[in-house]
């Protein structure tokens, strides 16, 4: 991840995945001059606060969505960035952690929400009807039985704990020998993404970071599940013109389409044998990483043609 962001000697660099601070502290030690770093979460900011004061003005924190990078840059009067990193997903604090909701492993109240406000999964599970919980868990969770699991939850609720939730699937699915995974991952997976808007997050921080990178800052985005990937490499291939025009950003924005925002920096790349020794969870973990040109964003070419 560091090498491909080819950090250089004092630039200002944006971390929009925070987390326990690992790729921050990276970014700092590569001899970046200052590095912007978010997280919504309040905890991981609040723990963060020790390492910003360390950093003596080297390392700014900001508890704010990375889709509002943009809106926090500005009111710090910071201008275009060098770099933007998102490492997408839970951090291993939220899963460690039983009272935050997210695991299925060690019990605990079934929250899920990573900035701590808003509906919680209990809330969800309990007032969705089967259908709603049945496609999120399809869709998000790629869970080929979500009706059964779905017709589950709702025939035992209420459901307030993590433990209770990973039972009533582990029941419905059945103990399968062959499958090395917990039958309970796909539907935690696909419950926090809903509950976080996560994949519009995604969607929302990718054009975000088009809007603050200079001519030739570099975007790294690590992503651990297919459906995440798939945003990635679906907008840098937009951004980068390898979609044939016709896609649904560039009618409006004139003859020929915008020019390409993004050039694609090598191929993804996938963790290593080594880095899967040393975290399990990054076996599904896939790098992109890309080149900001000196085309205008897509957003404001496509606002453009419209006003004209
Ligand atoms: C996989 S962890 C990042 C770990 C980090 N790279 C490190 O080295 O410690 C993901 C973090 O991103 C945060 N996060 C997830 N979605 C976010 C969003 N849309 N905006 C800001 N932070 C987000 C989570 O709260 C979590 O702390």
């Amino acid at each position: 991840m560091l090498a491909a962001l080819a950090v250089a000697e004092g630039e200002t660099h944006l971390d929009g995945t925070f987390g326990a601070g690992g790729y921050t502290r990276a970014i700092l030690s590569a001899g970046a001059g200052r590095v912007i770093a978010f997280d919504r979460d309040p905890d991981a900011i609040a723990e963060g606060r020790a390492l910003e004061a360390e950093c003596e003005g080297r390392l700014i924190l900001v508890s704010e969505r990375f889709s509002r990078m943009g809106e926090a840059l500005d009111a710090r009067g910071v201008g275009a960035v060098d770099g933007v990193t998102l490492d997408i997903g839970v951090s291993s604090m939220q899963i460690d952690r039983a009272d935050r909701g997210f695991s299925f492993q060690s019990d605990g109240p079934l929250d899920m929400r990573m900035e701590r406000e808003g509906e919680s999964a209990a809330d969800f599970l309990n007032t969705a009807d089967e259908a709603e919980i049945a496609d999120v868990l399809h869709d998000l969770g790629e869970e080929p039985r979500a009706r059964r699991v779905a017709r589950a939850i709702v025939a035992a609720r209420p459901i307030t704990r993590t433990g209770e939730l990973a039972d009533v699937v582990r029941r419905a699915l059945g103990h399968r020998p062959h499958e090395k995974k917990d039958p309970a991952t796909r539907t935690f997976q696909a419950i926090r993404i809903h509950l976080n808007r996560e994949l519009e997050e995604l969607e929302e921080g990718l054009a975000a970071a088009e809007q603050v990178l200079r001519p030739g800052g570099r975007l790294a985005v690590v992503s651990f599940h297919s459906i995440e990937d798939r945003i990635v490499k679906r907008f840098l291939r937009e951004r980068s013109g390898a979609t044939p025009s016709g896609s649904r950003h560039r009618p409006d924005a004139g003859a020929g389409g915008p020019a390409p925002s993004f050039e694609a920096v090598g191929k993804p790349v996938r963790a290593s044998e080594a880095e899967i020794a040393r975290n399990p969870r990054s076996r599904s973990a896939t790098l992109r990483v890309a080149r900001r040109t000196s085309a205008l964003p897509w957003v404001s070419v496509v606002e453009k043609g419209r006003q004209s």
